[in-house]
C-alpha cells in the first residue's frame, strides 16, 4: 500500500540537498566536529557514520586521518559528499555507500565505532525502524566498540509558527544567488513528531526558483534512547551535554549518548 507523503523520515532530503550546506553554515556550522573527531580517533579503527549526508562531518574526520565509511539513502546528498571528497583527495580515506540505515549492508563486527550525529536516528519515525537500526548497528560494530548518538535537544518545546522567514542570504553558486528560507514548524503531539515545512526561494537576476518540501523528526529523549540502547545490547558509558564533554542534564544544549557494544 502506498504511504502518505511525510510518513517516512527519509523524505525531503533529496530536495534539501542543494541548500543543506548553505543553511548549516548559518546554524550548527562545524561546532560538533571536534567532538566527533576525538571520539573517532580514540576508536583507532574503521568508523561508520549513519546518514553522512553531504560529508559535513565525514570530510574533516577524513582529513584528520580517520578511516570512515558514510552511508546515506539520499543520492543528491551523497553526490555532494562525493564531489567534496574528490576535491580534497580524500576519496581513498572516506568511502560512501548508498543504503538504508535500517538494514546496514556490511559484515558483522566490521567497525570499531559507529556514529549517528545531528539527530539522524530521529528520522526513523516508527519504533520498529529504530529497533531494526539499533540491531543492525549492534551487528556491524565489534565487541567493545563505541556507538555515539546525538539527539536534537528538546524538539517538543520548539515553538510552532507559520511561514516565518528564518534565513536569508547570498549563496555562492555560479553567478551567485540570493536565497530565502520560509519555514513552518508543526508539532504532532499525538504521534510525537515535529514537522518542518521548508520553502526555499532562490533568485538569480530575474529568475526565481522555488523548492518546497517537509522534513519530519521523531521526539526522543535521552532516557528513552538509553532504554532502547540497553535493550539492544549496549552499555551506556557517558551522557554528554555539550561539545566540550560536559555532563548531560535535561536542559543541556547538546544531547549525546556514548555506548559500548556488549
Ligand atoms: C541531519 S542529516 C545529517 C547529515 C550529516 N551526518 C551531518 O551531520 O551533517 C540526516 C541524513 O540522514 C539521511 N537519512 C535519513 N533517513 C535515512 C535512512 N533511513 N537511511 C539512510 N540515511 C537516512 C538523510 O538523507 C540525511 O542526509
Amino acid at each position: 500500500m502506498a504511504r502518505k507523503p511525510g510518513s517516512e523520515g527519509h523524505e525531503g532530503w533529496d530536495e534539501y540537498a542543494a541548500f543543506y550546506d548553505w543553511e548549516n553554515a548559518r546554524t550548527l556550522g562545524r561546532r560538533d566536529v571536534p567532538f566527533w573527531r576525538a571520539v573517532a580517533l580514540a576508536s583507532g579503527g574503521l568508523v561508520l557514520e549513519l546518514g553522512c549526508g553531504t560529508g559535513r562531518v565525514a570530510l574533516p574526520l577524513g582529513r584528520a586521518g580517520v578511516r570512515l565509511v558514510g552511508i546515506d539513502r539520499s543520492d543528491p546528498m551523497l553526490a555532494r559528499a562525493r564531489r567534496r571528497l574528490a576535491r580534497a583527495r580524500l576519496d581513498g580515506q572516506v568511502g560512501l555507500v548508498r543504503g538504508d540505515i535500517r538494514a546496514l549492508p556490511f559484515p558483522a563486527s566490521a567497525f570499531a565505532m559507529v556514529m549517528a550525529p545531528y539527530g539522524v536516528l530521529q528520522s526513523l519515525l516508527r519504533e520498529r525502524d529504530l529497533a531494526n537500526t539499533l540491531a543492525a548497528v549492534h551487528r556491524v560494530l565489534c565487541r567493545g566498540g563505541t556507538f555515539g548518538v546525538e539527539l536534537v535537544a528538546d524538539l517538543p518545546s520548539w515553538d510552532e509558527y507559520r511561514r516565518r522567514v528564518s534565513l536569508k542570504g547570498w549563496r555562492r553558486v555560479r553567478g551567485g544567488a540570493h536565497v530565502t528560507l520560509v519555514e513552518t514548524v508543526r508539532q504532532d503531539r499525538v504521534r510525537r513528531l515535529t514537522i518542518f515545512d521548508q520553502e526555499f526561494t532562490e533568485r538569480r537576476g530575474h529568475q526565481r526558483r522555488r523548492r518546497r518540501f517537509a522534513l519530519t523528526f521523531r521526539t526522543l529523549s535521552v532516557p528513552q534512547m538509553v532504554r532502547r540502547l540497553e535493550k539492544a545490547g549496549f552499555e551506556i558509558t557517558r551522557l554528554i551535554g555539550d561539545y566540550r564533554g560536559a555532563p548531560w542534564d535535561a536542559r543541556a544544549e547538546a544531547w549525546i549518548v556514548l555506548a559500548r557494544r556488549r
